[in-house]
């Protein structure tokens, strides 16, 4: 049975290991990458990061339009982002196409919220989380969820994530409609967005 707790803030996660990776570091182990790596992986990079503002101010890049998506690094295998969020500025609810995901909270306050298909074909949400800076959250297949920059306004949100195998082509889902659309992230500064 599903967890129903809601609004949960969740202290960051301490990491347990015993070495610390810059983002260079892990952005090398993406490129350098042999087979998709496993979520449980990911999370190690993660939590064994030490996040340096200097190391990634210039992915720290936001656009007024929607939240802004600053590639670091891409191999066949996996993919490192650096997303940038404006107060308000929201995903749609999604999933990843069959890849794992993680996120590491950076700045601001994360809000996340878990949604499940119905038989219908709508989705419903079962569970809100609210993360702060150092928190690690990862989604695995078939995870649906929305992130959300819901702090008031002026307060931006920093976040980095890592896809693997790269995001491709994604689901959208509305719990109005049983539609299910499809939809291709972009990269700032990239083509089309
Ligand atoms: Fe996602």
């Amino acid at each position: 049975m599903r967890a129903t707790d809601t609004n949960t803030l969740y202290e960051p996660q301490i990491s347990t290991a015993t070495s610390e990776l810059s983002l260079d570091e892990v952005a090398d182990s993406i490129n350098n990458l042999t087979r998709v790596p496993s979520l449980e992986e990911i999370k190690d990079w993660f939590s064994a990061l030490l996040v340096r503002q200097r190391d990634y101010d210039r992915y720290r890049v936001f656009t007024k339009r929607k939240y802004a998506r600053n590639l670091i690094a891409r191999s066949s295998y996996a993919e490192l982002l650096m997303l940038c969020w404006h107060s308000g500025q929201r995903t749609p609810i999604h999933d990843h196409g069959g890849s794992v995901g993680v996120v590491l909270l950076v700045e601001g306050l994360l809000t996340e919220t878990m949604y499940e298909r119905m038989l219908e074909g709508h989705v419903r949400p079962y569970n809100t989380f609210k993360w702060g800076p150092g928190s690690v959250t990862g989604a695995d297949v078939p995870d649906i969820h929305q992130l959300l920059n819901l702090q008031p306004e002026g307060r931006d949100m920093v976040t980095l994530h890592c896809y693997a195998p790269p995001l491709a082509v994604l689901n959208t889902f509305s719990p109005r409609s049983s539609r299910v659309r499809r939809w291709r992230e972009d990269f700032t500064g990239g083509a089309g967005i």
